[in-house]
């Protein structure tokens, strides 16, 4: 198999082609002669494969079912935006004029090594996702212990752990995930074994960083790190793609499940629980608060009208009621989406661990330490947002009371002075990114 790596910047010429580096170039050749796989993908970039790297793409699409909605959609979506090229004898490609338009690409590409394969962006595209990758590189600022508070896939785990070890930190340093999603946990596990007692994870709500005396609680000594407060924490709050991807977790809004949306099993109360026990004003508040969902009142009502027929059960249920008061297929999802995430945040009292969190992590750092903050929606971005500028501000109290001094000093300074608005989510193509906001302090 052949491995792409480094970057070079090459032109499209008048005829739309594109000369691939002499250095790709080989590689291509020698395995698979000039058949060649173009993909376009939501992030603005467009891929390349060789013949028997697309097959395999090809092998695990095959498994899907074309009589699954959601899986029909993926096939269809993988190929209508993809295309097979050729490599001419001078070594160019022809890139579809719709790849280079939806891509921004116009004269310059980047050509960048992606492993397995070859990635093709504009050069404004490529330096906006490359921004969000290394604001990760901004939390790792020397040796000592890490948190990830949400693992998930543990992508953030491994870039702390990455960066460590390049910059030759990771002797005296240690990483510590908590998720509350057991799926989560044994995952990363698994994905960090190779790193052995330098990543630990924990099958505990982020919170409980902030509400235990800390160092009893971890043992955080016992791994050999430089101190026992953290250098860096990183939040990356919400759900993830695992999450939404496993049907029976129920937090899909496509296809059909039981409602269920427990990050952890441990939560005895499901989504099916919230919809089916709450109250007219209890529900009104959830979905209005949390899903900023404009018909609030009327889906609201039409539930518990549907209930006292008959125990909402499934997702799809949901679905259908949420999209009865909307005409066109594009609000209908909109309104989805704002549904479930509304009743997704009250069943794991996202934002009650947000504020706990938020009101007490400053014991948890670490002189020049760094607390970095992905949030996906308003209310969180707004509480982490108040938050952030209090401890960064100075505090001089009414005006009329004519202070001379401060109440109170800044006790973080801000590394982001604006939250950062990724491009795409580590060249994934995850459509969630979208709303993503990374905020950023050091302590003082
Ligand atoms: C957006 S994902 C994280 C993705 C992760 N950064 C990665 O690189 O794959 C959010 C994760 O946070 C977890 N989570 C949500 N609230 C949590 C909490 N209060 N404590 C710990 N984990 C939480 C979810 O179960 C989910 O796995």
């Amino acid at each position: 198999m052949s491995v792409f790596t480094g970057l070079e910047n090459y032109s499209i010429d008048e005829k739309g082609r594109l000369m691939i580096p002499a250095k790709f170039r080989k590689e291509l050749e020698s395995e698979e002669g000039v058949v060649l796989y173009m993909m376009k993908m939501q992030d603005k970039s467009i891929l390349l494969y060789q013949k028997k790297e697309w097959e395999e793409v090809e092998k695990e699409l095959k498994v899907l079912s074309d009589f699954k909605k959601e899986e029909r959609n993926l096939k269809m979506f993988f190929y209508s935006n993809s295309e097979k090229v050729e490599l001419d004898r001078q070594g160019r490609i022809m890139i579809p004029k719709r790849f280079l338009e939806d891509c921004g690409i116009t004269k310059d590409v980047r050509i960048v090594g992606a492993g397995n394969k070859l990635a093709f962006w504009s050069p404004q595209n490529l330096e906006a996702s490359m921004t969000e990758i290394s604001q990760m590189d901004n939390l790792v600022t020397g040796e000592g212990v890490y948190i990830d508070g949400t693992l998930g896939g543990a992508g953030h785990s491994e870039g702390i752990l990455l960066r460590l070890k390049e910059r030759k930190l990771l002797e005296g340093s240690v990483v510590y995930g908590f998720d509350k999603d057991e799926d989560a946990i044994n995952y990363s596990v698994n994905r960090l074994a190779g790193y052995g007692d330098k990543f630990r994870a924990f099958h505990r709500g982020y919170e409980a960083i902030v509400g235990y005396p800390y160092e009893t609680a971890f043992r955080i000594n016992e791994v050999g790190a430089s101190s026992v407060r953290a250098k860096g924490i990183v939040l990356d709050l919400g759900i993830s793609s695992h999450q939404i991807n496993e049907k029976q977790r129920g937090f899909s809004f496509l296809g059909d499940a039981l409602l269920d949306m427990r990050f952890s099993k441990e939560n005895p109360f499901t989504a099916r629980d919230l919809v089916n026990s709450y109250s007219m004003d209890e529900l009104v508040e959830v979905i209005k608060n949390y899903g900023e969902e404009p018909k609030f009142r009327a889906i609201t009502k039409a539930i518990i009208k549907q209930r006292a027929k008959k125990e909402i059960r499934t997702t799809a249920e949901l679905a259908r009621m949420v999209d009865s008061f909307y005409g066109n297929p594009r609000e209908k999802m909109k309104a989805r989406a704002r549904v479930f995430q509304a009743i997704r945040i009250e069943v794991n009292h996202e934002l009650d661990a947000l504020r706990c969190f938020l009101d007490s992590f400053e014991d948890v750092l670490e002189a020049k330490g760094r607390l970095a903050i992905i949030s996906y929606h308003s209310l969180e971005d707004r509480l982490v947002k108040q938050r952030f500028k209090h401890v960064t501000t100075e505090d001089w109290g009414p005006k009329t009371l004519m202070n001379t001094e401060p109440l109170r000093v800044p006790t973080f300074q801000a590394i982001t002075k604006k939250p950062i608005y990724p491009a795409a989510e580590e060249i994934k193509g995850n459509a969630r990114s979208r709303s993503a906001r990374l905020r950023i302090i050091e302590k003082i």
